[in-house]
């Protein structure tokens, strides 16, 4: 049972929330690309995953998705920092910031079930906000960092969100995109995409809420830009000395920018 007030932070921001009675949408997806892209269908497929989110992700990254996000946090840098966590879904993000001494999380994500599987949770130094990536209710630089993991692909129109996290950074904060990227070695690319059209959607059917969506997340990976395309995003968004890292083996990039 939510407490009122923290009913309250999650209901703060209202302008997209779905009805708290249960995920909607009749089982549409969205466009796995870029073009057409619409962020009621992308709220509502997140809605219908929020109940065994951990679970799958843990399943199907064979419980890399852990170090992932520690590594997100750590660049970072949050001890003493009011971090921004944007499409932060259950908080995974979000408990590992404070964890790595933020003195202050806001993890803001479109869906409200989602929000409301980290609230049940619990964490004493986070605030939940129900919102848009690509126009975040918050003034000009008023967070030293903000953080997005596995969360830019999903938002229609990502450069659009970068310009709002470059506003609300400080000058010389920082930002952090971890996102699911293609591996550069051939061979290792070729069975990674098989098993991302081939077995993870099998694997999506018995570990997941919504077997669909895995199969909008592994198309939606092959439609995502590179990473120098990405570096150069967040450089026009308003970040200098990007930078980027890999890990397991090429699947997720890290990118680390400084606000100008
Ligand atoms: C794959 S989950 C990632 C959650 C979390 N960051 C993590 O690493 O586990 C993607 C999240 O992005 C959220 N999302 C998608 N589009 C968004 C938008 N335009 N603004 C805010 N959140 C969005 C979804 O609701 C979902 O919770």
């Amino acid at each position: 049972m939510l407490s009122p007030d923290r009913e309250t932070a999650v209901l703060r921001h209202q302008a997209v929330t779905s009805p708290p009675a249960g995920p909607t949408g009749d089982g549409q997806l969205p466009a796995a690309g870029r073009d057409g892209k619409d962020a009621a269908l992308v709220q509502a497929m997140f809605d219908r995953v929020a109940p065994r989110y951990d679970l799958a992700n843990a399943a199907l990254s064979f419980g890399q998705d852990a170090h992932w996000r520690r590594v997100t946090a750590g660049a970072a840098r949050p001890a003493d920092a009011r971090v921004l966590d944007v499409a932060a879904g259950p908080g995974n993000v979000a408990v590992e910031l404070v964890r790595q001494g933020a003195t202050e999380v806001v993890a803001l994500d479109l869906s409200y079930h989602m929000l409301a599987e980290g609230l049940r949770r619990g964490h004493d130094r986070i605030s939940w906000v129900n919102g848009d990536a690509q126009a975040l209710p918050f003034p000009d630089e008023s967070f030293d960092a903000v953080t997005i993991s596995f969360g830019l692909r999903n938002v229609p129109d990502p450069q659009l969100a970068l310009r709002e996290f470059a506003r609300v950074t400080r000058p010389g904060g920082r930002v952090v995109v971890c996102e699911f990227a293609n591996p550069t070695s051939p061979v290792f690319r070729t069975i990674y995409r098989r098993y991302l059209v081939g077995a993870l959607p099998q694997l999506a059917r018995v570990v997941s809420s919504s077997a669909p969506a895995y199969r909008y997340l592994a198309d939606s990976i092959l439609a995502w830009p590179d990473r120098a395309s990405i570096a150069e995003w967040l450089t026009t968004a308003g970040y200098r000395e990007v930078m980027v890292k890999d890990l397991a083996l090429g699947i997720v990039a890290v990118h680390r920018g400084f606000r100008a």
